[in-house]
């Protein structure tokens, strides 16, 4: 390592590398540099002179976001000459500024109005008349306040840098420059309003939540976003028991700043008219709203007299259901209703990676093997196999993007389509469904010569071709880790939780196979179908025309509308428990409101068990996930970690997966940035943008 600078901050003797920029030597002192242009991780611009210092020995201001710490430097960040520097430069921004603060979004949270109150003049000199321009509205989720505007260029930035979108640019010159669309007056791109929270002004604001409140009169809940499965931390912004928005401005959690539309604004499903709020049981061929004592005992009799005529159960559960709520019905499908019939939609292979880890003596599944999402970040080199990334997986393609630009990685991309990631990949192929394998040996002397490797693959490599997979990564003779993609937020906890006909909880074989999901569905003797949180009767018939049917829902799916009894569910944004991300991160969910009428599924089943007479214990989340802590391999996780907001990766198995492979059963859902399965169906914000709902592979604009 090379020798580090000394250097004087304000009568602090300071030590920073070589190459740090005055600004972050201060930061890491405890000494804040006010800055408007500069932003950590993103291109230098030294645009607006907030962070001027005074440097011994040089005849003039220094810019503090530009200039790297030298050898023996004195630096003064609170001088009499710094403040007046501040005072002028705060001055010259606000000669246009319309200072509306008492109606502006961003009042409250304005990196403006904070540097204001603090350096700036009580008066301002400038008496002429402000120029007003009116709002443009670029898109449902982007409104643009001119005169606001500081011309930091962060949302330039962040667009460019960030997203890869490369939505925003700037006109015109000098004091008449604007922000603009590059795209005529009006933005076609992700609409993940990463600008507008990086706006350090009110200049860029939301659809969602413009005019709507004031950042001191909601409650700020800190949970996980409940769409992907990438897991990413959101603060909900509750007011009047709405969520009105999502952010992470505190850049806690795995995701750091970054939220797409999904977990910053698709939240208006939690208070869609359509939310079922009573249960229903079907009388005379209707579903009526009845009770929860009625619904409940209308099951619980159902159940009693199926099984006393040795009737067939059948379960399908979640990928959106907590891991409480996905061991509890596994427990309730095998020991209340006495089934091993039980699955759920697979969208990807995760037992088969798990196990063929597992069989390869130099390899098992750990930390060594499985890719968290930080791995994406900082590891040497990246190759995604058959997933449109930006589209499926936001989050994670904003690491990939995110390490390219700071660490230089190499980017691999094999794909059936072209994907945002190939503008940076060193070698990108486009492959023939199939030929996914066989393309990726292509690269293999190229990847050999790269000191570690992380390999993220989609729903296409399944099976044996996982396998197959697992032993090319095993020749390169370099570190490779492994990221099998899953579509929805838990879906890797219900596989995990085992929601399967194979297998239990952590991968245990279960005591005998039951019927998995295409076979539930194709039964005809099925007497009682039980659906958690799922809606497989979108897209397939049920084959036995006489099976009663109970669900447990948000909305009144097409499964729910086949049902005999439904109860109504609450949403992830509803509930406390925890939550897997794609890459094994165990999360915790926190409520942040309540929709009448509704209960978590985890007390749903827990009411249904008691009035079965059936002990399963207690359905509290904190109670079942002690459970999983002490059965499922892996899960024993550090509760402090998950509890102050953190990720605890897990690696639930250490040993063969007892499951035969259905690769036919695994498919992705194909959700773009602006879908997300029966969700996404019911959030405006998505569904209003002029993008929606996209298509996975397409060039973009
Ligand atoms: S919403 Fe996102 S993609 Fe669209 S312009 Fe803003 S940063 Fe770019
Ligand atoms: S719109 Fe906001 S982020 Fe963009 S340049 Fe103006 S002040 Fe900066
Ligand atoms: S990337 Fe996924 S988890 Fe993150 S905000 Fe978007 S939908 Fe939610
Ligand atoms: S923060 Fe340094 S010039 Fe803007």
């Amino acid at each position: 390592m090379s020798e580090l600078i000394h250097l004087t901050i304000d009568g602090r003797a300071v030590t920073a590398a070589p190459g740090t920029l005055l600004i972050n030597a201060a930061k890491a002192v405890g000494i804040e540099v006010p800055s408007f242009c500069y932003y950590d991780g993103l291109s230098l611009q030294a645009a607006c002179r907030m962070c001027l210092v005074e440097v011994e020995k040089t005849p003039k201001l220094q810019v503090g976001c530009t200039l790297p710490v030298a050898e023996g430097m004195v630096v003064h960040t609170d001088s009499p000459q710094v403040h007046e520097a501040r005072k002028g430069t705060l001055e010259f921004l606000l000669t246009n500024h319309p200072l509306d603060c008492p109606v502006c979004d961003k009042g409250g949270e304005c990196e403006l109005q904070d540097m204001t109150f603090r350096y700036g003049m009580g008066e301002s000199r400038f008496l002429e008349q402000k120029q007003h321009s009116d709002e443009e509205q670029w898109s449902p989720v982007v409104f643009y306040d001119k005169p606001r505007c500081i011309l930091c260029y962060r949302c330039v930035r962040i667009c460019d840098e960030g997203m890869g979108v490369k939505a925003l640019g700037v006109g015109n010159r000098g004091a008449v420059s604007v922000i603009e669309p590059n795209h005529f007056d009006h933005l076609e791109c992700d609409e993940c309003g990463m600008c507008i929270d990086i706006c350090p002004v009110g200049a860029l604001t939301s659809g969602t939540y413009r005019y709507k409140t004031r950042p001191w009169e909601m409650k700020h809940v800190g949970t996980i976003c409940t769409h992907c499965a990438d897991g990413c931390k959101t603060t909900l912004g509750v007011r009047n028991n709405e969520i009105i928005r999502g952010n992470n401005r505190d850049r806690s959690g795995i995701n750091g700043e970054f939220l797409c539309i999904k977990g910053r604004y698709a939240a208006d499903f939690v208070n869609s008219p359509e939310r079922l709020q009573s249960p229903m049981v079907r009388k005379n061929g209707r579903l009526e709203p009845v009770s929860w004592s009625e619904a409940l005992g209308a099951a619980a009799r159902k159940v009693a007299e199926m099984k006393s005529r040795s009737g067939k159960f059948a379960v399908i559960g979640s990928n959106h259901t907590t891991n409480e709520e996905n061991y509890y019905l596994q427990k309730f499908a095998r020991e209340a209703l006495g089934t091993n019939n039980i699955d759920h939609h697979r969208t990807g292979d995760v037992p088969s990676l798990l196990d063929a880890l597992s069989a390869n003596d130099a390899l098992s599944p750990n930390k060594d093997t499985l890719a968290t999402t930080a791995d994406l970040y900082d590891r040497k080199a990246i190759l995604v196999i058959s997933s449109d990334l930006s589209q499926q997986h936001p989050f994670l393609a904003f690491q990939i993007r995110a390490n390219y630009r700071h660490h230089n990685a190499h980017i691999y991309t094999v794909t059936p389509g072209p994907v945002r990631e190939q503008d940076l990949a060193v070698r990108s192929i486009i492959t023939a469904p199939g030929r996914e394998l066989a393309d990726v040996e292509t690269l293999r002397a190229q990847l050999k010569s790269e000191p570690e490797l992380v390999i993220v693959f989609g729903d296409a490599i399944k099976g044996d071709a996982i396998r197959k997979l697992v032993a090319f990564g095993d020749s390169l003779g370099i570190p490779v880790k492994y990221v099998c993609l899953l579509d929805y937020s838990n879906s890797r906890g219900a596989s995990d939780m085992g929601l399967s006909p194979d297998f239990g909880p952590g991968y245990r074989a279960a005591t005998a196979r039951g019927l998995a999901y295409d076979e539930i569905l194709a039964a005809t003797g099925l007497d009682v179908l039980w659906v958690v949180g799922a809606n497989p009767l979108k897209h397939a018939e049920l084959a036995s025309p006489g099976a009663f049917v109970i669900v447990q829902e948000m909305f009144l799916t097409e499964t729910a509308q086949r049902a005999d009894i439904v109860f109504p569910a609450a949403s992830a944004y509803e509930k406390t428990g925890t939550v897997t991300n794609v890459c094994g991160e165990v999360q915790r969910l926190k409520g942040g409101v309540q929709v009448m009428g509704t209960k978590p599924d985890l007390e749903i089943l827990g009411l249904l068990s008691k009035e079965m007479g059936v002990n399963l214990g207690m359905w509290s989340a904190d109670k079942v996930l002690e459970e999983i802590r002490k059965n499922v391999h892996g899960y024993n996780i550090p509760l402090p970690v998950i509890a102050t907001g953190g990720a605890a990766q897990t690696a639930p198995v250490n040993g063969r997966v007892p499951a035969t492979s259905r690769p036919d059963l695994i498919q992705s859902a194909r959700d773009t940035l602006f879908t997300s399965g029966t969700l996404g169906r019911y959030c405006k914000k998505l569904n209003s943008t002029l993008e929606a709902p996209g298509a996975l592979y397409s060039e973009r604009p």
